[in-house]
């Protein structure tokens, strides 16, 4: 694989943009959002609720906001789709809000637990009819004035986090977040960069303090969006696999909640240079260029989990080509992603040949020492075997990237899931010299 690729905007970033543009008084312009179904689900509903959401002839999104309170009644249900971070951040908005929203989505949303953001925002005062075992459709009635809080995350959830924060910001008083465990920071960077109140306090233990005044009022920006990298993870990661691999994926967010991979990458002998370190929208920013390289397994620090906590299916399939042992714990929170991708990934890459131990918590794998997975001797007589990707995105391009380095391919059963976070993700590969039959 050679070449140069730019992967799509954070989506992290292009929710929030959306959320806050709506929020602000006058035109907040986005450049390089990510134009996933994910994110397109969130325009949808900011539309849904007043904002006024357009895209332009250059790419660029114009968002013209009705301000800290100002959200309407959405006269349908909101549809998320598959995107659990549409639908946590909204549900924080629309709790403080005087309006009630309905929130549906696919299979795979339908099965994940709102438990975690309805128990702080009904502490707010917002009052939820959900599907049993707090899951979506569920109807949610917002309350104006809302009541502030003080609330430790159970869950190292920057959803959570995110979703009391936008609640927090049409709530009169001090809304606040204690995080014992950092995860990513998009909202606190995002919220001060349109004028709000936030302070982050962080003890000497590492808990941070997030403590946000309410009734804030949002200044309209202007947002770059920085390359997201959790796409990046993907051709990183074929390229450190396939033999004679040398490639540039430009324009990557490194911020340190986000860029935990990299690092356990290169501590797994990868050769990953950082180029042309720079700052984008306020976050650090990176070319990086990656040359096929052999991997050794190690231990990774649960203490990383946070900061790559999307990347570990990925991880998964490096670990299954390096030499020796890699050993993660600390992964429960990727049982309750757009699928459980320890049983998911467990199960395919035991079909492909590779030798996998899953843990409640986690995952064992015994590495090929650079074979190809797939190989006819590993899985008998079937020469392709197909992996089921659950409608879950990055189960479908963890198993695309497999497949890149395996002998004879990998069948993934749906690919269409892609399309809600890495829309070019099938003709990046291709520009880098993959063949997809
Ligand atoms: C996200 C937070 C993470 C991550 C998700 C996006 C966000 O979820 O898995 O893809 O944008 O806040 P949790 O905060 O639930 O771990």
């Amino acid at each position: 694989m050679r070449g140069h690729v730019t992967v799509p905007g954070d989506k992290s970033i292009s929710h929030r943009s959306l959320m806050l543009g709506a929020l602000a008084v006058g035109e907040t312009v986005v450049e390089g959002m990510l134009e996933g179904e994910d994110v397109i689900a969130t325009a949808q509903a900011m539309r849904a609720m007043g904002a006024t959401v357009e895209r332009d002839g250059d790419g660029r999104w114009h968002i013209h906001g009705v301000g800290v309170g100002g959200l309407l009644q959405p006269a349908t249900a909101l549809d998320m789709g598959n995107s659990g971070t549409s639908t946590r951040l909204l549900m924080g908005l629309v709790a403080s809000h005087p309006i009630t929203a309905t929130f549906i989505g696919d299979a795979s949303l339908s099965r994940r637990p709102m438990g975690r953001v309805i128990e702080p925002l009904s502490r707010m005062g917002a009052a939820f009819t959900a599907s049993p075992g707090d899951r979506l459709p569920l109807m949610l009635r917002g309350l104006c004035p809302a009541v502030p809080i003080e609330y430790r995350l159970p869950v190292a959830s920057a959803q959570v986090k995110s979703a009391i924060l936008l609640a927090g910001l049409n709530t009169p008083g001090i809304t606040r977040v204690i995080e014992p465990v950092p995860t990513r920071d998009h909202s606190e960077r995002m919220l001060r960069g349109f004028g709000a109140d936030l302070t982050v306090e962080v003890q000497a233990d590492g808990t941070r303090v997030i403590s946000l005044r309410g009734e804030a009022e949002l200044r309209p920006q202007h947002i770059v969006v920085p390359g997201d990298p959790s796409s990046a993870a993907f051709p990183v990661v074929a390229a450190l696999l396939v033999p004679g691999s040398d490639v540039t994926v430009a324009n990557v967010g490194l911020n340190p909640t986000r860029a935990g991979l990299f690092g356990i990458l290169r501590a797994m002998g990868a050769d990953i240079e950082y180029l042309n370190r720079r700052e984008v929208g306020g976050e650090p920013v990176a070319d990086l260029r990656v040359r096929h390289s052999t991997l050794h397994g190690i231990e990774v620090p649960p203490d990383v989990v946070p900061s790559m906590v999307d990347e570990f299916p990925i991880l998964f399939v490096a670990a299954a080509m390096a030499r020796g042992r890699t050993v993660m714990h600390g992964l429960e929170e990727l049982r309750v992603k757009e699928s459980d991708r320890i049983a998911v990934m467990a199960r395919g890459l035991a079909h492909c040949g590779a030798r996998v131990t899953e843990h409640e918590d986690g995952m064992t794998i015994d590495g090929s020492d650079g074979a190809p997975l797939a190989g006819p001797s590993s899985i008998g007589d079937e020469r392709v075997p197909t992996v089921a990707a659950e409608l879950d995105h990055r189960i479908a391009m963890s198993f695309a990237v497999a497949g890149l380095a395996s002998q004879g391919g990998i069948r993934i059963d749906d690919m269409a899931p892609v399309a809600t976070s890495f829309p070019t993700f099938t003709s990046i590969l291709a520009d880098l010299g993959a063949a997809q039959a």
